[in-house]
């Protein structure tokens, strides 16, 4: 069953039927502000953090599903009737209204064609402002003269997540409005700059700044007595719930167009003023919608495929790249899963994230690798979450400062000690470094002076070794990285135990850090690490080859997991991919390995983390034996890990298995089967039930995980094998031997180049011919920056 379509020439998903079986979401916001909607204009705004800065209110996991939002209504002035111009909350029967949303990028647009009037609300937040624009265009088609009116709806929030979800007896006499010069003032009285202002393009004929006065007694978003009535009562208060209700009406004549908008925005009431004069017209907002297009052009335009796949190439050209772009900017904690309880930077995902995009916005993952860099403690293990600011030299502290509702954290209980650190955390910002050193060419970030989060500094490089030492010493009985409170996987909980997967992530980072080392002639570090990895190689060599896989990783009571005699937790991917992906494996182990996970885990959609999923609590192995089976970490088809499966695929040459893989999670490929995805099949979601579980085949959480970034690195530097290198572009695809070929544009150190790769024989990897310009070259050397290259790439 298909809910709507991919309109690739306007970058958008269409939702043509709206009835959708749960949110489909996307993000609005290119800078500080951010809203989470979904396709019924359900959802919330927030400015820097959806923990302690939230500017409309959200209640989440509720019924009505996913409520309040940024609404607005229309109403017939002749019959009383009325409608909101998304789906939702009014709900007209489906048969009797068209609706439709298009999500955008960093707008979505939602379409109503009812009662003669058609109407679109198009919600985005221009670059430059910390305002939500809702731009209303309305269309007479009724073929006679009609008097409406218009109305809004936003709930606003008390800021902080606690102060807007309990103790009342505080937060709901602390916040209140005022309305002047057709704006609502909202201001939250026990915070210094706490102010929000409501604005419309024209002149209200009434407004309600008090929640209750709008909805009414025993009434909901779907009937609000205000806009039953048609006029709105004038409320303000001081103390209580506040609301955006502005009203306006309008006579259009037969095939009459009218266009206006709202200004939910950040500031005082002057601010309101700057902004209603700054986006009054119709042609203004036009620009600042066309401005932000032209920022994504400019970030889709760093890489373009042209591939026989049509949906690698929708999702790696549009989606995919903007799922991985939505991550690093807004981090993993504001979606209708996570819903702003906890911010800050997740260090492992945060540091996976920003090796992602590194061609498309390399300066924000500068600025997310440096906010890791000094979020590590001296002994080398990563804060797991922790807030920037907290490490910034000029970081204001965000907290709220109510005096009773939420207690200042104290400095030093920001730093965790050993017993909270993660084995992984920090192994993946090592290898994210060198893959920025490796896209900007940059050599001098290594040698950067930066502090750690516990007091005292040294350089970027510096903080790699402290990270790979770290690693070297903390290992186990048997030479193995020890689990700690978690690796990779947060369920997997194997304290002084060992894991396999964090050996091999060990073994990656040193093979990229040594890469660095020799790029910077430090030849003395280059051979130490080396040698390093080599005695690492040979632990996971002797200790963790089970015969036909990799183990997991052992107990902290010496007990294997992940072997040929479990019943449960059998085969793991974790350690599999990454023994391939790592260069640990020999090609013979590494076939082997992956033939075992094609043959335990692959499903059609996708495959899962490890199976068969456990069904007995073991908290020696960890929480993962107590999540039900074939959800989340228990033998779900997890997705994050899956592109590393593609990847280690690629790594020993099996472009077809590779595909396959590729295309079994692609959300592309099951636009047409939402009666079982549920989700929407534009973005990647963070796991899809498994074969154990009644719902197989289910999407859960969209956008906010660590698969988009990864589907698009596997995608793009394995499969299509275009990987930065510091000193050239290797280009070393792995595809399905029935691909004659594919185009690749991609920006590199300011120049582009245009490779077309081509198949002649039918192979999935080798290349036997590189021409650079016509010239037949051994590598490609980065060009003068400004300068185009045509590269042609026969493989054979
Ligand atoms: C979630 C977490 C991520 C973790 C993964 C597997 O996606 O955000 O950090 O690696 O689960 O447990």
């Amino acid at each position: 069953m298909q809910y709507g379509h991919f309109d690739e020439s306007r970058r958008e998903y269409v939702i043509d039927r709206v009835d959708l079986p749960t949110s489909w979401t996307n993000y609005l916001g290119t800078e500080r502000m951010c809203a989470v909607v979904n396709h019924t204009a359900g959802g919330y705004l927030f400015c820097n953090s959806a923990e302690y800065h939230r500017i409309t209110r959200f209640r989440a996991n509720a019924v009505p599903m996913d409520r309040p939002g940024h609404y607005i209504y229309l109403r017939d002035d002749e019959t009383d009737e009325y409608w909101s111009v998304s789906w939702q909350p009014v709900g007209k029967p489906l048969d009797e209204a068209v609706y439709r949303c298009r999500h955008g990028f960093s707008y979505t647009a939602y379409e109503c064609e009812y009662n003669g009037i058609k109407a679109v609300q198009t919600l985005f937040i221009p670059r430059g402002e910390d305002v939500e624009i809702w731009d209303l265009a309305i269309e007479n088609q009724s073929g006679r003269p009609r008097k409406l009116s218009v109305f809004s709806y936003a709930e606003l929030s008390f800021h902080h997540i606690d102060m807007d979800n309990r103790n009342f007896q505080m937060s709901l006499y602390a916040a209140g409005s005022s309305y002047e010069n057709g704006i609502i003032e909202q201001d939250l009285f026990y915070e210094e700059d706490g102010y929000q202002y409501f604005a419309a393009s024209f002149e209200p004929d009434s407004f309600d700044a008090v929640r209750e006065a709008f909805i009414g007694d025993y009434r909901t978003e779907t009937n609000p007595i205000g806009v039953e009535r048609g006029v709105l009562s004038g409320s303000t208060e001081l103390g209580g719930n506040q609301c955006c209700g502005l009203h306006k009406q309008l006579s259009l004549a037969v095939a009459d167009t009218a266009n206006c908008a709202f200004f939910l925005g950040e500031g005082r009431r002057r601010e309101g003023v700057r902004i209603r004069e700054k986006y009054r017209h119709v042609a203004a907002r036009e620009a600042a919608l066309a401005e932000l297009r032209s920022f994504w052009d400019e970030r889709c335009s760093a890489l373009v495929i042209d591939t026989p796949n049509p949906a690698m190439n929708t999702m790696i050209n549009q989606w995919t790249l903007y799922q991985s772009e939505i991550n690093v900017m807004f981090s993993r904690f504001a979606s209708f899963i996570e819903v702003g309880g906890r911010t800050g930077l997740g260090y492992r995902d945060t540091a996976q994230d920003a090796m992602t995009v590194l061609h498309s916005d390399p300066e924000r993952c500068r600025v997310r690798l440096m906010q890791l860099l000094r979020g590590l403690v001296s002994e080398g293990y990563g804060l797991h979450l922790f807030s920037p600011e907290w490490f910034e030299a000029d970081g204001k502290k965000q907290s709220f400062k109510s005096p009773t509702v939420v207690p200042t954290p104290d400095k030093s209980s920001m730093i965790h000690g050993l017993a909270d650190a993660c084995s992984d955390d920090a192994l993946w910002l090592v290898s994210s470094i060198t893959d920025y050193i490796r896209e900007t060419g940059d050599l001098n970030f290594a040698d950067l002076t930066v502090t750690y989060a516990d007091g005292g500094s040294d350089t970027v490089y510096d903080h790699m070794k402290t990270i790979l030492d770290f690693s070297a010493r903390m290992v186990g009985a048997h030479g193995i990285c020890q689990g700690l409170r978690a690796d990779w996987n947060d369920c997997l909980n194997l304290g002084g135990g060992e894991s396999a997967m964090v050996s091999f992530l060990h073994v990656f980072a040193l093979g990229n850090f040594v890469a660095l080392a020799r790029a910077l002639g430090r030849e003395d570090d280059a051979a130490h690490y080396e040698a390093m990895r080599t005695a690492a190689i040979a632990a996971c060599e002797t200790q963790l080859w089970d015969g036909k896989w990799y183990l997991r990783g052992f107990t902290a009571k010496g007990r294997p997991i992940g072997t040929d005699a479990d019943p449960e937790g059998k085969v793991h991917m974790e350690s599999n991919t990454w023994a391939v992906l790592s260069g640990a494996a020999s090609a013979e182990r590494g076939k082997q390995a992956m033939d075992s996970v094609d043959e335990w885990l692959f499903t059609p959609y996708g495959l899962m983390l490890n199976a068969p999923a456990y069904s007995k609590p073991d908290d020696d192995v960890g929480f993962v034996t107590r999540v039900y089976k074939g959800l989340k970490e228990n033998g779900s088809i997890f997705s994050h890990p899956n592109p590393w499966a593609w990847a280690a695929e690629c790594v020993l040459g099996r472009g077809v298995r590779a595909m396959k893989f590729y295309d079994a999670l692609c959300p592309y490929n099951q636009n047409d089967l939402i009666e079982v995805r549920k989700a929407e099949p534009y973005s990647y979601c963070q796991f899809i039930s498994g074969q154990d579980h009644t719902k197989f085949g289910e999407a859960h959480h969209p956008f906010m995980t660590g698969s988009g970034g990864w589907s698009y690195v596997a995608a793009t530097r394995y499969m299509l094998g275009i990987r930065p290198e510091f000193d050239r572009l290797e280009i070393d695809p792995c595809i399905p031997q029935s691909w004659d070929g594919f185009t690749v544009t991609r920006r590199w150190r300011g120049a582009a180049y245009h490779i077309q790769v081509e198949n002649p024989h039918h192979i999935s990897k080798g290349v036997a011919a590189l021409y650079v310009n016509g010239v037949k070259t051994a590598s490609l050397a980065p060009l003068p920056a400004g300068s185009t290259a045509q590269v042609r790439v026969v493989m054979g």
